[in-house]
């Protein structure tokens, strides 16, 4: 049985005991490729992010609140797949200190200092065994959507991204398109996808049939 690395939904970086810096991520779009890749027969490991949605059944989940729980869980787990989804939204930045307890209300400016985070899809494209594939997602402005997708497929080193416009944040569909290292863009056929983009639900089994397509492993 094939296996499945999937992760999705947000991170919460601390700010304190109580505060956190996150971003909007509901995790859908993971827990959609989750779900459609189990009911495809792959052995799926879903790391999770601190979503309000239910986590899917049938398939192996293990949670993660940081940047930091989701890279030990990386170090741990992406050796044992054979196809990486990178679905999370991972912070680009972090506080570079949590403070201890709860940070009182002053009178002045609170200024937090952010450190970067390492590029944990990156990082796991730098290890990989060769018949791994790995596959980013990214959100962008539509105007740039192309050039940064491409840019960031050949920056991170990875075999396939999918590039959403901003547009669809939050959104309950997608309309997005896959990248690959040779040039090609592939997207829903017009027939399965509507003037705002396809459910999160079908997008996933498309791109689990593309997976399948495109990177064909043992049986
Ligand atoms: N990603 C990651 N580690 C990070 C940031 C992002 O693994 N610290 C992964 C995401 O999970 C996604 C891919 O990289 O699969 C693209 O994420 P994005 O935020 O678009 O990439 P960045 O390198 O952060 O680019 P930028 O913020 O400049 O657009």
């Amino acid at each position: 049985m094939n296996r499945l690395l999937v992760t999705a939904g947000p991170t919460h970086e601390a700010i304190d005991e109580v505060r956190y810096v996150a971003n909007r991520s509901s995790g859908r779009m993971g827990i959609a490729l989750a779900e459609a890749a189990r009911d495809a027969g792959w052995s799926v490991t879903l790391l999770l992010g601190p979503v309000a949605v239910d986590p899917p059944t049938g398939v192996t989940v293990e949670d993660y609140v940081s940047t930091a729980d989701l890279e030990a869980l990386l170090d741990r787990e992406f050796l044992k797949c054979d196809v990486l989804i990178m679905a999370a939204a991972v912070a680009d930045y972090r506080p570079s200190t949590a403070a201890k307890g709860k940070l009182a209300r002053k009178g002045e400016n609170l200024v937090l200092t952010l450190e970067p985070t390492p590029d944990l899809v990156a990082r796991c494209a730098a290890r990989r065994k060769p018949h791994q594939r790995i596959i980013g997602f990214a959100l962008e402005e539509e105007s740039t959507l192309e050039t940064r997708a491409t840019e960031k497929l050949q920056r991170k080193n990875l075999d396939a991204l999918v590039a959403n416009p901003i547009s669809t944040l939050e959104a309950k569909n997608v309309s997005a398109s896959v990248y690959f290292p040779d040039g090609r863009r592939i997207s829903p056929s017009l027939s399965d996808s509507g003037e705002r983009g396809v459910e999160k639900s079908a997008f996933a089994k498309w791109l689990m049939d593309l997976v399948n397509a495109e990177f064909p492993l043992s049986t």
